[in-house]
């Protein structure tokens, strides 16, 4: 991966998971999410192109920090294209917005943050634009914290006497701008004391669950236990399990949730052992131009990424994997959907598009 060899610029900052996106030196510094825990490194992007890369590469995932990437990473493209040629830089860019817009295909956030940069970049007239649209990358990142504290404490509400949780991937800090949209809630809930266990589902391939989820939670002193992803149901069947609270990459207008594969197993598995499912995600994660989850376009990431394991090769010589990186939850399966701007019981399309219209 070519962002190996970039230079690895330490920042002043203390490396935290509500630190993973940082603006500063008038460049962007992402958290090498795919080192993490064991080191704390940041990247140093100075292009659009090198920014796609690395939403591609996995050095930033999640949703709503792919797409508060992505909006910074308009940032470099119009401050490249200004110096070059100002007279032609929004021609320019064309190029860079799609080289964004193809990084990953799932996360709806990716493509709602490039439409809201693509607005701004409409208004501006003929002076240099990389102050005007620095100032629309950073409220994307500002808004995204405050709908995640909101967010927490709806959720929060829901969870109504002290329980354990199973939790799936990253939704926290590290996927988003701060704080998390499942680990949000998280969070929340355990300030209120309603909080007995976190069980984080490992997450393969890229285990995001234990790396990142698990690292988080412990910084943050909440207790953490690792399952690996098969083991959900069990632990579900011995009892002591609330909800089920996931993140989402993209929220169909009939509730369908895309999230990281294996989020459908463990709903099945929850409505067969009563345990409720929450999903916790801001509106810029509801795309209501696709009328159910059969419309969303699932990433397939290389089968490689299942037939190694830490660098070594795990899968019998002459197998083939396949990896779709993300799975649809039919809406019927979803208790609830936590956003900014509410809560949505038992979600269907008439009360996702009365969500969307408050
Ligand atoms: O492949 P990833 O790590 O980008 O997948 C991330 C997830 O599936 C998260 O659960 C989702 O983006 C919600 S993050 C708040």
């Amino acid at each position: 991966m070519g962002l190996n060899k970039m230079e690895a610029q330490p920042l002043t900052i203390r490396p935290s998971a509500d630190q993973a996106i940082v603006w500063a030196n008038d460049r962007l510094y992402l958290l090498d999410q795919r080192i993490l825990p064991n080191e704390t490194v940041y990247i140093e992007l100075q292009s659009a192109v090198d920014t796609a890369r690395a939403i591609r590469d996995m050095v930033v995932r999640g949703a709503p920090a792919i797409g508060i990437t992505a909006a910074f990473g308009v940032v470099l493209a119009a401050r490249d294209s200004f110096r070059a040629a100002p007279d032609s830089w929004r021609d320019r860019i064309v190029t860079d917005l799609q080289a964004l817009a193809d990084s990953r295909p799932t996360a709806v956030n990716l493509f709602w943050a490039l439409e809201r940069m693509k607005r701004v970049v409409a208004e501006i007239g003929d002076e240099d634009p990389e102050a005007r649209l620095l100032q629309e990358a950073l409220l994307i990142h500002q808004e995204d914290i405050a709908a995640n504290r909101a967010m927490g404490e709806f959720g929060a509400s829901l969870i109504e006497s002290p329980t354990s949780v199973i939790t799936h991937c990253n939704a926290g800090a590290l996927a988003t701008g701060g704080y998390g949209t499942a680990l949000g809630v998280v969070r929340s809930a355990h300030a209120a004391g309603r909080i007995q266990m976190v069980f984080a589902d490992e997450t393969r391939p890229w285990l995001q669950g234990s790396r990142l989820t698990a690292w988080e939670l412990a910084q943050d002193r909440i207790p953490v236990t690792l399952l690996t992803d098969g083991a959900a149901a069990s632990r579900m069947a011995q009892g002591g399990i609330g909800w089920i609270i996931v993140g989402s990459d993209r929220i169909a207008a009939n509730g369908d949730v895309a999230n990281k594969i294996g989020t459908y197993n463990l709903a099945v598995a929850a409505k067969y052992h009563g345990v409720k499912v929450m999903v916790a995600a801001p509106t810029s994660t509801i795309d209501m131009a696709v009328r159910s989850g059969k419309e969303i376009p699932i990433e397939s990431r290389d089968p490689a990424e299942i037939l190694q394991c830490g660098g070594q090769r795990v899968g019998a010589a002459g197998v083939d994997a396949w990896n779709p990186v993300f799975d649809v939850t039919p809406a019927e399966l979803v208790d609830a959907i936590v956003t900014e701007k509410g809560i949505v019981l038992s979600p269907d399309s008439e009360k996702m598009a009365e969500l969307m219209a408050r």
